[in-house]
């Protein structure tokens, strides 16, 4: 196995990387069980037609708690090689623990901002599953992913469509706006935010600024896990997502007007579907391909 494992140090952290280390990985951590078991639903959906033989080596982009990378690692078997690769500390310690305890050999995670750098080591693909849409620059992040690649290589990203066709991240915000204010131009956040890839024209834009060439979108629809009861729901999104962060950048008005948002969103969310873990919304996302070009 290569040694492209080395972290790629930048001076100083992004504000989006800080804020992704000390303020969403703790509550990343609390709705785990949400956050994997839906993002699990718009990769499985692609995962059986994934572009990956055995021996191929992978680069998972924004790998989170290391779970697609781990899916990947089977793909690829022995004789291939995985790097999942994430700016925020803990989910790696995670992904890492993950690997350890399933005595996976052919998998190393490293931490990076893939919008600096990222190995260009001529990987097969390269994945992302809801990474991409956190990058300030996009370009430039997409262009990584490129140049990580051999010529030829092929590339997926997965990414949130549009506001309306996600009510199980817009709906709460809806709610929650009816009692705060919009967060300010200065607001603290994780980046550009869910909804920043849901244009295909944009994106497709974007991907051939990045060097891309057959670029393809293929929606997938799915309902997704948002708690294991009502008030997990609104625990989920008073922390997460859109809704989350009107909440927290609101501060002590948000507090002290809790009671009453609670019962708002209580109200919403019981109109929702119960299913067998809990209460499930719909949602829906982009799966992006294309390819590095043959020089
Ligand atoms: C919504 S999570 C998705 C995690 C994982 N891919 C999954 O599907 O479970 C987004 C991930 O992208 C990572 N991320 C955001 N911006 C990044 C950047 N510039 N470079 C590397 N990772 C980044 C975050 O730390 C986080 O783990």
């Amino acid at each position: 196995m290569s040694d492209v494992t080395q972290p790629l140090t930048t001076p100083e952290d992004s504000d989006f990387v800080q804020f992704w280390n000390d303020v969403l990985a703790p509550k990343f951590i609390r709705f785990k069980h949400v956050l994997v078991d839906g993002l699990t639903q718009h990769s499985e959906a692609v995962f059986p037609s994934l572009p990956v033989n055995e021996g191929d080596r992978v680069l998972d982009v924004g790998c989170g708690f290391g779970d697609t990378a781990i899916k990947l690692a089977k793909l690829v078997g022995d004789s291939g090689e995985v790097v999942g690769i994430d700016c925020c500390d803990t989910f790696l310690d995670y992904a890492r623990n993950d690997v350890e305890a399933r005595g996976l050999k052919n998998i190393s995670f490293m931490r990076g901002d893939a919008e600096i750098a990222l190995p260009s080591e001529g990987f097969d693909f390269v994945f992302a599953r809801f990474g991409t849409m956190f990058f300030a620059n996009p370009v430039a992040g997409l262009r990584n992913m490129r140049k990580a690649l051999r010529p030829g290589g092929r590339m997926v990203h997965i990414v949130w469509r549009n506001r309306a066709d996600n009510p199980w991240l817009s709906m709460a915000k809806d709610v929650v706006l009816q009692f705060l204010p919009q967060p300010g131009e200065d607001a603290q956040t994780c980046g550009p935010g869910p909804f920043s890839m849901a244009n295909e024209d944009t994106v497709r834009a974007m991907m051939e600024a990045a060097g891309y060439e057959n670029i393809e979108f293929k929606r997938v629809d799915a309902q997704v896990l948002v708690g294991n009861d009502t008030q997990d729901a609104i625990d989920f999104q008073l922390a997460i997502g859109p809704a989350g962060e009107v909440f927290r950048e609101a501060g002590d008005e948000a507090e002290g007007k809790r009671r009453t948002i609670e019962a708002a969103l209580a109200k919403a969310i019981k109109q929702q579907k119960i299913a067998a873990d809990g209460i499930v919304m719909d949602s829906s996302s982009w799966v992006i391909s294309a390819t590095n070009p043959e020089q």
